[in-house]
């Protein structure tokens, strides 16, 4: 499934490759400033044809589409193009995201950035990797020493203004904070040593589920803001290299959003 999970991946990537640079419309979702275009919808496309014939019976969630509930033990979680702000501005970075659950456990991960040719993947138990290395989450142990990264959502309502008045706050106790615009790729800069942490909320399954799961994998941490378990909604998500998690939760967690 690993397997399988990778080289769908690398499928759905290339279809983003074929359109990148090359985006002369799109449409507009939840608000104005959520964007839809070709790419998103052939990549989806793509990865759940692909995965309607190797596991009819398997259960799919997919940003672009309605869920296909087969009553199956196996969900599927996919983000057939996250970053597509990105994607529209041809700022390179974008990924694929498609994530396998047992039971609502994540087992697979899979992240794709297709312009940079970064495949990240993580199995329970079995590590994570970039093209086939072991990575790691940073030793880094103070916030004051860390470098951050979050994002916003697409809704302009009262927890965004909140949302910007944690960023102030943490850059002010952190050697700075970026925002990128991709959620997967957050969570998988996390897992290789960029960042000591992430944090957003108003994400969705799709943007989390995989990430999530390479985080763990690199010896980092994941969690909702109170500390209990990151919420499959993505709704409020933390995700550190484990030792500035206590300090960031005592700081996210002051008037949660
Ligand atoms: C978005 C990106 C972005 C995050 C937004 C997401 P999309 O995903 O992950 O970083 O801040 O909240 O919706 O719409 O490009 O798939
Ligand atoms: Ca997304
Ligand atoms: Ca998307």
């Amino acid at each position: 499934m690993l397997n399988f999970a990778i080289d769908t991946a690398k499928g759905a990537g290339s279809i983003l490759m074929e359109h990148f640079g090359h985006i002369s419309s799109y449409k507009h979702k939840s608000t104005p400033i959520d964007l839809l275009t070709i790419a998103d919808i052939q990549s989806e496309e793509f990865i759940i044809n692909e995965i309607k014939t190797t596991f009819p019976d398997h259960h799919i969630i997919a940003e672009e589409s309605a869920i296909i509930d087969n009553k199956s033990d196996y969900r599927w979680v996919i983000d057939p193009l996250d970053g597509t702000t990105n994607f529209v501005h041809n700022l390179p970075i974008f990924a694929v995201s498609i994530g396998l659950q047992y039971k609502e456990e994540t087992i697979v991960a899979v992240v794709y950035n297709p312009a940079a040719d970064k495949c990240f993947w993580a199995e329970k138990n079995g590590g994570a990797f970039l093209n086939g290395i072991a990575i790691q989450t940073t030793l880094t142990n103070t916030l004051s020493s860390s470098l951050l990264v979050t994002g916003f959502p697409y809704s302009h309502d009262d927890r965004w203004n909140k949302g910007f008045d944690l960023f102030k706050a943490l850059y002010g106790k952190t050697q700075g904070v970026r925002r990128l615009g991709a959620a997967a790729l957050d969570f998988c800069f996390v897992a290789m040593g960029r960042f000591e942490g992430f944090w957003e909320f108003g994400l969705q399954p799709w943007d989390v589920c995989a990430g999530a799961l390479i985080v763990q994998e690199a010896g980092g941490k994941v969690s909702d803001w109170d500390s209990s378990p990151m919420p499959f909604s993505g709704n409020r998500v933390l995700a550190t290299n484990s030792h500035i998690h206590k300090e960031l939760l005592e700081l996210l967690s002051e008037d949660l959003i």
